[in-house]
């Protein structure tokens, strides 16, 4: 299967949800899809507020639908903006994302013409904290 369809499933869900995205501060939506392990998908935009630093990102919206049915796993997450290239997500949606993803987890990043990057998580964030800091010696 070609890459691109592969995920056509998650780019339709992910333009969706964008629609829905509330940003009238930074007049930038986002719209994010993930998929579980298990072939379910859920979807997040992004949640401006007033008082910008409580605004949150659309991966984060996706992972929090996700975590409330009992999901626990991304193993791919499609995210989309309207920007002249592929929107990487922020850090703090990197290490968001690390906590539910495998080092080889896809994260697919297109812009709304359709230019799409493609990294795995491990590629994304390397050296993310994780538990294993939090083992004492
Ligand atoms: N944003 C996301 O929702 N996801 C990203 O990957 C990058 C940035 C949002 C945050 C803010 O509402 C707007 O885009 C502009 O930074």
């Amino acid at each position: 299967m070609p890459d691109h369809a592969a995920h056509a499933d998650l780019k339709k869900a992910a333009l969706a949800v964008r629609e829905n995205a509330y940003a009238p501060y930074s007049n930038f939506p986002v719209g994010a899809a993930l998929r579980t392990p298990e072939g379910e998908v859920f979807t997040g935009c992004n949640v401006e507020n007033v008082a910008y630093p409580e605004g949150t990102c659309a991966e984060a919206g996706a992972i929090a639908a996700m975590v409330a049915t009992g999901g626990r796993e991304v193993a791919e997450i499609f995210v989309i903006a309207d920007a002249p290239h592929p929107v990487t997500p922020c850090g703090g949606c990197r290490q968001k994302l690390a906590e539910f993803t495998r080092a080889e987890a896809r994260i697919v990043m297109s812009t709304l013409e359709g230019r799409e990057l493609v990294m795995t998580m491990a590629e994304l964030l390397p050296g993310a904290f994780n538990t294993t800091h939090l083992e004492r010696t």
